[in-house]
C-alpha cells in the first residue's frame, strides 16, 4: 500500500490518508454567499472518492470589503453556518474531513466588485494588474478584521466542520500584512516581521478562545510573493512566521506561493513532466525542518510517483491538489484502485472561470 494511504493526525483531527483537496473557489455560491446545491454535489463527489481532507474555497469573513469575487462563499454571519453544516455532514458520511478556508480579500478584489466599494489593505499600494489602489486600514478596522476572522473560526466549529484554515497566501488580505511589499505601515502592524505577523497572532489567539483550544486551526502560507529581492517576502520571514504559527498552536501548515500581481506563480501552467511538479517543494522542505507540525505541499502535484516521493523524502506530510480534482474528482479513488498513476489535468488554468468551476478543456491532452 502506498504511503499516501497511511492515516495521519492534524491536531485532534484524524485523516484517513495523505490527500488534501486544496482550497478552490468554485464561483458557484448563491449570490448572497451561501452554499448552493451545485456546490453540495461537488463536495459529495470529492468525499465519495477518497479525498481524506477537503478544504473549501476561500470564504469571506467580512461584508462587503472581504469579498474577492462574485459568487464566492461567505462566512461573515451566523446564517451561513447551515450551508457549511450540510457540507460537513456529507464529508462525515464518507469518512472525509472538512475544513473551511477563511479569508479577507484586502486589495485583491475583482475589478467588477471594486466598482461599488473602495478596497482596503494594510497600505495604499496599487495592485498593478487591476490598477486598484486600496485605502489604508485604520487601527480600528484592523481590530475589526481580528474580530471577524475569530467569529468565522467559531462558526466553522458551530457548523460541525473538522477545522478551519486561515488563508495567508496568494496576495489576499492576510498575506498583504505579511509581505513588506503590501505592508508599508509604520505602526505596530507593520515594519518588523514581528509587527507584520501581529494580526495573525491576534486572530489565532482570539479565534482559539472562541472556537475552543482543541479546534484545529490550519494555515495556507505564502512562501514567496512571486517576486524576489529586497522589499518582498523573504525566506527568512517565512521561516520565522512558520515557527510563530506553530507556537500559537496552529495544527498544520500548507505551503504555497505567489500573488495575482506576480502572475502565474500560484497555479503554474504546463505541468507536463515530473520535474515540473511540486514547485514549492524547496519551501516546504525548509518549513518542515523548522517546525514539528504536519506540513502540506500544494502546487503542480500530478503523478503518484512524485507525490509518494514528497512524503517519503520528508518534504511534506501530505499532498494537496486543486486543478487535478476539477478534471477528475475521482482521481484519489483511481490512485487507490490502481486505475491511474497520474492526473490527466493539463494545467491550462481554464478552470479559473467566473462561469463556475469545471474543466473547460476536458477532451484536450497536454502538449
Ligand atoms: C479555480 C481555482 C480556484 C482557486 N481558489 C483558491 C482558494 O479559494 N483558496 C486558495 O488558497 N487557493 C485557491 N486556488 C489555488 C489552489 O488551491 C492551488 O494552490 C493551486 O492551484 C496549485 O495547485 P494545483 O497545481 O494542484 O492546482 C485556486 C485554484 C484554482 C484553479
Amino acid at each position: 500500500m502506498s504511503i499516501l494511504f497511511k492515516p495521519i493526525s492534524i491536531g485532534k483531527m484524524a485523516v484517513k490518508n495523505r490527500f488534501v483537496r486544496s482550497a478552490t473557489n468554485d464561483y458557484l455560491g448563491n449570490p448572497d454567499g451561501s452554499i448552493s446545491d451545485r456546490e453540495l454535489d461537488i463536495y459529495r463527489e470529492l468525499a465519495a472518492n477518497e479525498v481524506g481532507l477537503i478544504i473549501t474555497g476561500h470564504s469571506y469573513v467580512q461584508h462587503p470589503l472581504g469579498r474577492a469575487s462574485a459568487n464566492q462563499n461567505a462566512i461573515y454571519h451566523d446564517r451561513f453556518i447551515e450551508g457549511y453544516a450540510k457540507i460537513a455532514g456529507i464529508a462525515r458520511e464518507y469518512g472525509a474531513r472538512l475544513v473551511i478556508q477563511v479569508s479577507h480579500a484586502g486589495r485583491q478584489v475583482r475589478p467588477d466588485l471594486a466598482r461599488d466599494i473602495v478596497p482596503v489593505a494594510p497600505s495604499a499600494v496599487t495592485e498593478k494588474t487591476t490598477g486598484i489602489t486600496p485605502r489604508e486600514l485604520t487601527n480600528e478596522e484592523i481590530l475589526g478584521w481580528i474580530d471577524d476572522f475569530a467569529a468565522a473560526m467559531a462558526r466553522a466549529r458551530a457548523a460541525g466542520c473538522d477545522g478551519v484554515q486561515l488563508h495567508i497566501a496568494h496576495g489576499y488580505g492576510l498575506s498583504q500584512f505579511l509581505s513588506p511589499h503590501t505592508n508599508r505601515r509604520t505602526d505596530r502592524w507593520g515594519g518588523s516581521i514581528e509587527n507584520r505577523t501581529r494580526i495573525l497572532r491576534e486572530i489565532i489567539l482570539k479565534g482559539r478562545r472562541l472556537a475552543g483550544d482543541d479546534f484545529p486551526v490550519l494555515v495556507k502560507l505564502n512562501s514567496t510573493d512571486g517576486f524576489d529581492g529586497p522589499g518582498y517576502l523573504s525566506p527568512e520571514d517565512v521561516i520565522c512566521t512558520a515557527k510563530l504559527l506553530e507556537s500559537l498552536g496552529v495544527a498544520a501548515i500548507e505551503v504555497s506561493g505567489g500573488t495575482r500581481e506576480a502572475g502565474g506563480s500560484m497555479s503554474r501552467t504546463n505541468i507536463l513532466r515530473p520535474d515540473q511538479e511540486a514547485y514549492y517543494a524547496g519551501a516546504a522542505r525548509a518549513i518542515k525542518s523548522a517546525v514539528s507540525i504536519p506540513v502540506i505541499l500544494v502546487g503542480g502535484l500530478r503523478s503518484l510517483e512524485v507525490m509518494e516521493s514528497v512524503v517519503e523524502s520528508g518534504t511534506a506530510d501530505m499532498v494537496a491538489l486543486s486543478r487535478p480534482l476539477v478534471r477528475e474528482p475521482d482521481l484519489v479513488a483511481k490512485f487507490k484502485s490502481g486505475r491511474s498513476r497520474t492526473a490527466s489535468c493539463i494545467s491550462c488554468n481554464a478552470c479559473f472561470n467566473p462561469r463556475g468551476l469545471a474543466c473547460y478543456n476536458r477532451g484536450k491532452k497536454g502538449e
